[in-house]
């Protein structure tokens, strides 16, 4: 990766994958234009960055995560909030929120550009969240499987995948059903499994996620050996990372090119976390084209270590 120097802030990458923390802003009081911009370029070029030690109220999360795009509420959220409170408690057994590969809301059909999550509580050890790098992903694929992945549809289904056979876990939702609008999460999208993002101008394998069956003109059956490969794939070691989390961090992070995963290993501990996401563009690439304006290229990110590949 070929970045320009920053002139307002700091920035340590975290591994050479992606993922870096940035320090020299203080989000509760504002960031002038100049600075933004370069949060924003950082945040494009390592894909998920964290700022810690902040002191924000919601109304200060969300008026910075805005200045990303319009906020938009995660799909399966009760009421109207666009906050959505990301909670284990030290009583909770079985599985935590998002603890599973995965990004958030694909079944929608603009899924979100990304998420803010700020914790306000966190346990004494444990509760880490990794990421992986879908760039990397997709560069690490042979050229025939690359001609094979362009051309590919993948549905996600939120019909499929909220209750009866549906991957996400029921005794998740049992225990805060308040928070959960099953009918609201159970909609449908076709997205390509390749896409580009608009901001780098490259190509990510938007892996197969908990949200999706099969591939479009293919049948369930068809489809299963080709999802796990490609969720294989992206979940190679080499191509993550892993934050560890201190009270007032912010964390944020690209839903288009990254999967995240919130360890589960720190039980007998309360861990709360306030999350609001980002709309996103509806997800374009070499399958189908773009049906709206294209952001402008603003960020170079890293690409994948030949060895790796
Ligand atoms: C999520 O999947 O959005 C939760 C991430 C986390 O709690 O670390």
């Amino acid at each position: 990766m070929n970045s320009r120097p920053y002139q307002h802030i700091r920035v340590e990458p975290l591994s050479s994958a992606l993922g870096a923390e940035i320090s020299g802003v203080d989000l509760a009081r504002g960031l002038s234009d100049e600075v933004f911009a370069e949060v924003r370029r950082a945040f494009f070029e390592n894909l998920v960055v964290m700022i810690r030690d902040q002191d924000l109220t919601e109304d200060q999360q969300c008026d910075f995560a805005a200045r990303f795009g319009k906020l938009t509420k995660s799909a399966g959220l009760a009421g109207t909030s666009r906050v959505f409170m990301v909670t284990k408690k030290a009583t909770d057994r079985g599985r935590n929120v998002g603890g599973h590969w995965h990004a958030d809301g694909t079944q929608m059909e603009r899924s979100p550009l990304g998420s803010a999550l700020y914790a306000l509580e966190i346990p004494p050890y444990g509760g880490d969240t990794m990421f992986c790098n879908l760039y990397m992903a997709y560069e690490s694929l042979s050229p025939g499987m690359k001609k094979l992945a362009d051309s590919l549809i993948l549905v996600h289904s939120g019909t499929m995948g909220y209750g009866g056979q549906g991957h996400v876990a029921q005794d998740v939702i049992d225990k805060r059903p308040e928070m959960y609008d099953f009918e609201a999460g159970r909609i449908d999208a076709e997205h390509p499994l390749v896409r580009i993002i608009p901001q780098t101008g490259r190509k990510v394998l938007y892996a197969p996620s908990p949200m999706s069956f099969y591939f479009k003109d293919m049948s369930v059956a068809d489809s299963a050996p080709l999802i796990k490969y490609f969720q294989e794939i992206a979940e190679k070691p080499e191509f993550t990372c892993r934050f560890r989390w201190t009270k007032g961090a912010l964390m944020l992070w690209d839903n288009r090119a990254t999967y995240h995963y919130a360890l589960n290993d720190y039980h007998g501990w309360d861990r709360t976390m306030r999350r609001v996401q980002i709309e996103g563009e509806r997800p374009f690439g070499p399958a189908k084209p773009p049906t709206e304006a294209v952001p402008e290229v603003v960020a170079t990110v890293r690409a994948a270590d030949p060895v790796v590949a």
